[in-house]
């Protein structure tokens, strides 16, 4: 695909409702599989200078799918074959659930951002769990594969570990790493869960339901990482750093979507008043800062990955310098089309050749300082 056509498909894609113009873009990756694959050395086009070995496992390009974009697990096969160098499944729940009524996604455009309130819609572990193995069987994704877990909306806040261990033990065996997801603003008091009293109950409890498992079926470790939100103070995120290292966990992610609307161009606009969280590029100087936060506190001892904001090469140099490994992005593939992977991947060694970086890890924390 050309970038013409990528963009004469972003344009109709305009004129639909958000989600239905999402549930397309999905059902052409689903179905444009076979074309996906055969273009997939130009669209997932990079070289060896990107490629990282962390948590146990090869990344070929630090830009991966951000959770929420393929909450079903629909196009497991399609996020390596268009360019990203991991993608994250979910958030995926114990049970089924349908998510908040619709709408609940909200484009603004002069901002290249967006609004969302889904609610964690999805069809539970049990039938996720299924389908990404259907996917993975054969040649597979070609790329690590994380799924996201979040609490289902109908289980009470202080039964929260047990929900998060019902989803873990059936998706266990088709996650190359696991992420948790206390940062969502979208299911009634989740984010709550970001406190060191119930961090500490659901992370124990999937380290210790991974360390069980293992004595049985000698997998290597689960890597487990905390997602957080931007709305924490920088004193809550480095505590749920230092508490990361203390579990034992592999690392953090930063950020979830805002419940703020600053940086808006129009912090008045019907589609601002919407509930729920925002992303995209209002949303970056505060992801940007949260990893710098992050980074600092773990000292090179946590995979740290940066979403938030991220549309171009540019971005991800800055969140890579700030001291993110890897990056996501979720909104700028709306904005930005499906080329983005690829872009930032290329545009990234582009600017490593200019400034005579010879590997991507060289670039990892380098804004930081000594
Ligand atoms: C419509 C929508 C749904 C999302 N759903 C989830 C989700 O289920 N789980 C999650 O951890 N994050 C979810 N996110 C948050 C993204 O993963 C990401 O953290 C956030 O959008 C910031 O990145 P961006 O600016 O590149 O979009 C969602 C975001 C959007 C826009």
């Amino acid at each position: 695909m050309t970038s013409d056509a990528a963009a004469l498909l972003r344009r109709a894609a305009f004129r639909m409702d958000p989600e239905r113009a999402h549930e397309s873009a999905l059902r052409a990756l689903q179905v444009g599989g076979p074309a996906l694959a055969a273009a997939s050395s130009w669209l997932a086009k990079r070289d060896g200078t990107v490629g990282q070995r962390l948590m146990g496992m090869e990344f070929p390009s630090p830009v991966g799918l951000a959770a929420g974009y393929d909450k079903y697990g629909r196009a497991v096969r399609a996020w390596g074959r268009l360019g990203f160098g991991f993608a994250e499944i979910g958030t995926v729940t114990a049970r089924p659930q349908d998510g908040n009524p619709r709408p609940r996604l909200f484009r603004l455009p002069e901002d290249e951002a967006i609004v969302n309130r889904m609610g964690f819609n999805n069809d539970g572990a049990a039938v996720t769990a299924r389908r990404i193995a259907d996917a993975r069987r054969g040649s597979g994704a070609g790329v690590p594969i994380g799924v996201n877990i979040g609490k289902s909306k109908v289980t009470p806040l202080d039964r929260a570990a047990e929900d998060h261990l019902a989803s873990f033990r059936l998706l266990r065996g088709v996650a190359d790493f696991v992420v948790v997801n206390v940062s969502s603003p979208n299911t009634p008091g989740l984010r709550e869960l970001q406190d060191r009293d119930h961090l500490t109950a659901i992370l124990g409890a999937l380290r210790d339901e991974d360390a069980s498992m293992r004595r049985r079926d000698d997998r290597v470790p689960m890597p487990f990482l905390v997602k957080l939100a931007p709305d924490l103070p920088d004193e809550q995120i480095e505590d749920a750093v230092d508490l990361a290292g203390e579990l034992g966990l592999a690392g953090v992610v930063l950020t979830n979507t805002t419940i703020t609307r600053d940086g808006l161009s129009d912090p008045e606009s019907p589609v601002a008043a919407e509930q729920g969280g925002l992303s995209g590029p209002p949303l970056r100087a505060r992801a940007s800062a949260a990893v710098r936060v992050a980074a600092r506190r773990a000292g090179g001892q946590l995979v740290i990955v940066g979403v938030g904001g991220i549309m171009d090469a540019a971005d991800a140099w800055d969140r890579i310098a700030g001291g993110a490994s890897l990056v996501e992005v979720w909104t700028g593939l709306v904005y930005r089309g499906p080329l983005i992977a690829r872009d930032i991947t290329l545009g990234l060694m582009d600017r490593m050749r200019d400034e005579g970086v010879s590997h991507i890890s060289e670039v990892v924390g380098s804004d930081l300082g000594a």
